[in-house]
């Protein structure tokens, strides 16, 4: 099903307001667990610290464009929530006594990318893949300690996770409509080029923290596939249901 912008600005609003994370609670991540995760935590915290300045102004231009006056507020809910999640890490960095990142390799090669780029096509598949990878990691994150506090804050990220997926492929499936067989085709090509890279980056970057969540490379790689096709899947859904139809009526 394709929501209205006017159904995300109420969900986002709407959740927004939930306060999932119980900030009475101490930190309790062992040396142990530190050593394994703290690069990543700071990393993943920067990365959600975006003020979105780039996206915003690829949004509008887009959505003037397409007559969507509603989108551009329901993107700036989206951004909101992404730095209610760089929030939350950062008072979790606080509260364990260490410092917050100031810059990172892949967080700088990615900014770099969000500056120059001006497409909504870009940016929708680029979060796509990034929002695929942050629900895996945050659910290795998740299982990589034993503290409450941090569990709890991983459990919200990957309850706001899911659905901003789920907007993102709504804004892909949208996108997939206005193209024609080529530009359908050079586009899974490319995508395809940017989410091997991607996700290499990624597992590069991070396997230590995965690792210690119990997820291998050979685990990564497998889900980061199967959730790659289930958004170009879901881009092709009428098309895959109108055939399944005639299949059945002419069987
Ligand atoms: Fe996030
Ligand atoms: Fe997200």
């Amino acid at each position: 099903m394709i929501h209205s912008s006017a159904f995300w600005i109420e969900h986002f609003k709407q959740n927004l307001k939930k306060q999932r994370v119980n900030w009475a609670l101490d930190p309790q991540i062992t040396a142990e667990e530190k050593e394994a995760i703290l690069y990543s935590l700071k990393a993943w915290q920067l990365g959600e610290t975006s003020d979105g300045a780039h996206l915003k102004a690829a949004v509008r231009k887009y959505a003037k464009k397409r007559g969507e006056k509603d989108y551009p507020a329901a993107v700036d809910l989206f951004i909101k929530e992404e730095q209610k999640h760089g929030n939350n890490l950062g008072y979790y960095i606080d509260r364990i006594g260490e410092e917050r990142a100031s810059h990172d390799l892949g967080d700088t090669l990615f900014r770099k990318i969000r500056y120059f780029n001006t497409s909504m096509e870009l940016w929708t598949i680029t979060v796509i893949i990034v929002e695929s990878a942050a629900q895996i990691f945050y659910q290795a994150l998740h299982d990589a300690t034993y503290c409450p506090l941090l569990k709890s804050i991983c459990k919200d990220i990957i309850i706001d996770e899911a659905h901003h997926i789920k907007f993102q492929n709504e804004r892909l499936y949208r996108i997939f409509a206005d193209k024609g067989f080529y530009g359908r085709a050079f586009s899974v090509g490319w995508y395809g080029l940017l989410f091997f890279g991607t996700i290499h980056a990624i597992w590069i970057g991070h396997h230590k923290a995965f690792k210690a969540g119990g997820v291998s490379k050979s685990d990564f790689m497998k889900k980061m596939y199967y959730k790659f096709f289930n958004s170009l899947k879901f881009c092709h859904a009428d098309q895959l249901k109108r055939e399944a139809q005639a299949q059945v009526v002419t069987a």
